[in-house]
């Protein structure tokens, strides 16, 4: 085994494998209409992406890959779970949509999977890495020069804040946490197909980590913003718009 492969990312690959085939997408005649299931912001910050080689981690059932690939990419999507890769291959047939998809960790990425244009994350996907050097700079080595990271992820506040009533927090949990993974306990953070109950374990990285481990990699900081997204903090009342609950960064190859 890679000795970059952790035995809580083997644990994880099979808590994925339990839970992945609960999860369903967006139903597959948007696809073949040509439907894109990503944020406005997202296809902003990405730009032109027809003809360019786009490449998602933690891609799960190929949503957004889908999407990619409708948007005129060469889309290739990564996941761990083979039950989730499975499901996105499938998919991608009946939809009649181009995509590539491969299990594999994303520290130990096929050899091919080089001189990309995009690495895209989303909504759940930093949670997994267990060393950010580490993850920066396999991103950094797979751009081509001018490629980009787009990481769209929950916001490690909102990981560790749980609600408890209107206008009442509870913290759960470490916003330092770093390299201590730990167990989800939050029902609101379960993902979906958990059934109540999750066998994963996921790290909390500071939001700064994140941005200098692209930085000390020589990537340079395009895009860097926080936002609310009050639908997260459900229960909480108004103050859900206070609060941070997902954070986006744009990073470029020189
Ligand atoms: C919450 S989903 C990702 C979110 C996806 N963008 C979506 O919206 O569906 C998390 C995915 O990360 C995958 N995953 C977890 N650890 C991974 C790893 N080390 N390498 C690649 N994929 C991983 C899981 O198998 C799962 O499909």
């Amino acid at each position: 085994m890679n000795p970059r492969i952790t035995p809580i990312t083997e644990a994880n690959r099979a808590g994925w494998n339990s839970i992945a085939g609960r999860r369903e997408g967006r139903p597959l005649e948007q696809f073949r209409a040509g439907a894109v299931g990503l944020e406005d912001f997202e296809r902003e910050l990405a730009g032109d992406v027809r003809g360019r080689r786009v490449l998602q981690l933690a891609c799960s059932f190929g949503d957004e890959v889908l999407s990619w690939a409708n948007l005129g990419a060469r889309a290739i999507g990564v996941d761990i779970s083979d039950v989730a890769i499975e499901h996105a291959r499938r998919r991608a047939a009946e939809a009649g949509i181009d995509a590539d998809f491969r299990r594999a960790d994303m520290f130990d990425l096929p050899a091919d999977l080089v001189d990309l244009d995009l690495i895209h994350l989303s909504w759940g996907a930093i949670c997994w890495v267990p060393d950010l050097a580490v993850f920066a700079g396999i991103v950094a080595g797979r751009l081509r020069p001018g490629g980009s990271v787009l990481l769209c992820d929950h916001h490690p506040a909102w990981e560790v804040l749980a609600v408890r009533g209107d206008n009442q927090l509870a913290v759960a949990g470490d916003y330092f946490g770093r390299e201590q993974h730990r167990a989800t306990t939050d029902d609101a953070k379960l993902p979906i197909g958990a059934n109540g109950e999750s066998p994963l374990r996921a790290f909390v990285w500071p939001v700064s980590d994140v941005v200098m481990a692209l930085i000390n990699v020589g990537l340079e900081l395009e895009a860097f913003f926080e936002a609310p997204a009050p639908q997260l903090y459900a229960g909480l009342g108004a103050a859900a718009d206070a609060l941070p609950a997902c954070y986006v960064i744009k990073a470029t190859a020189p």
